[in-house]
């Protein structure tokens, strides 16, 4: 029988690929939007809409029941260890048979980063749970310099980040769909946590260039002070907690630690991921 899949959060920068590749298996694939008008584009065969507000309790029971695994994607907010709970709890409760979490890289390292120390408590909940789990834990999205730092580079083709001569090892948000498509569909994987990255670690300057060549502009990256980094998301209108956040994670991007290089996508999708040269050419539009 087909296995149903629900995707929590699948309007999202890696939710949405999720729901896109599924689609062309052999499962019936619900998408959880969190409005059915952003959901629009994610009508493909195989896939229903479900409104989701992870605060309304109904709401998650209507998308949990009848769902054999779900793949947990929930926002950047200050309440997301919360939320984490309540899709956790709302999971045990429908007897779903397996949860993949969307973590983050470096979670495991537990007095780390304030965005590490809340991916932890969510993952440390799901393995109490008694739930069988997988916890996907990639590094930085390629995206992101389409989605949150795109701004500049469309308007004065700057890159401004604190991140001096760190090298990332970015990694592009379809790889993760990939593996998660494949973590969905298969037994292999359970109780594991896999950590994903791209092929290779760049620095702001590296990046820099990959965007220049793409777009046939001279890009140029930006190494900004940490105050001015700070005070350019204050700004933006950025809540105290999240520019405090954004500022640990660059800094430890800074210093080196966001440089580990896997083979995890190869691995489980038999294919290597997208360079961030590859994403620059297929993006260029984007920016
Ligand atoms: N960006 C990175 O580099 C990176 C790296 C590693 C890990 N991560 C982790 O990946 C996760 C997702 O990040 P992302 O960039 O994919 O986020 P995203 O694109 O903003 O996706 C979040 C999704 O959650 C939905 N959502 C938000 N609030 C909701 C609510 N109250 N009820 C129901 N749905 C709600 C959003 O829908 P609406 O937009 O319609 O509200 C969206 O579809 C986060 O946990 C983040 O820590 C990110």
């Amino acid at each position: 029988m087909q296995e149903t899949i629900l995707i929590t959060g699948a309007t999202g920068t890696v939710g949405n690929q999720v729901v896109k590749k599924l689609s062309n298996l052999n499962v019936k694939v619900r998408a959880g939007v969190h409005s059915i008008i952003k959901g629009e584009n994610l009508k493909y065969p195989n896939v229903e809409l479900c409104e989701i507000e992870y605060h309304k309790p109904e709401s998650l029971k209507a998308a949990f029941t009848g769902v054999d695994r779900i793949f947990m994607i929930t926002p950047m907010s200050e309440d997301q260890v919360e939320i984490g709970k309540l899709l956790i709890d709302a999971a045990k409760e429908a007897g779903v048979k397996h949860v993949v979490r969307l973590s983050a890289a470096g979670a495991e390292a537990e007095n780390g980063i304030q965005l590490g120390r809340w991916h932890r408590e969510v993952e440390k909940y799901l393995e109490d749970s008694g739930l069988t789990y997988t916890i996907l834990r990639p590094a930085s999205f390629m995206q992101n310099f389409v989605n949150y730092y795109g701004n500049s580079i469309r308007t004065d083709n700057k890159i401004y980040l604190p991140l001096g001569h760190g090298k990332v090892s970015f990694i592009d948000a379809r790889d993760i769909a990939d593996v998660a498509d494949c973590v969905l569909t298969s037994d292999k994987f359970y109780n594991q946590a896999l950590y994903i990255t791209g092929p290779e670690a760049l620095t702001g300057e590296e990046v820099a260039q990959a965007i220049s060549e793409a777009t046939g502009r001279q890009i140029e990256f930006v190494d900004v002070p940490e105050d001015a980094a700070r005070e350019g998301m204050k700004q933006m209108n950025m809540p105290d907690w999240m520019v405090n956040a954004m500022m640990e994670l660059h800094q430890i991007c800074k210093a080196g630690h966001a440089a580990t290089v896997t083979d995890t996508t190869e691995k489980v999708t038999g294919h290597k991921g997208h360079t961030f040269r590859d994403f620059c050419h297929q993006y260029a539009d984007c920016f």
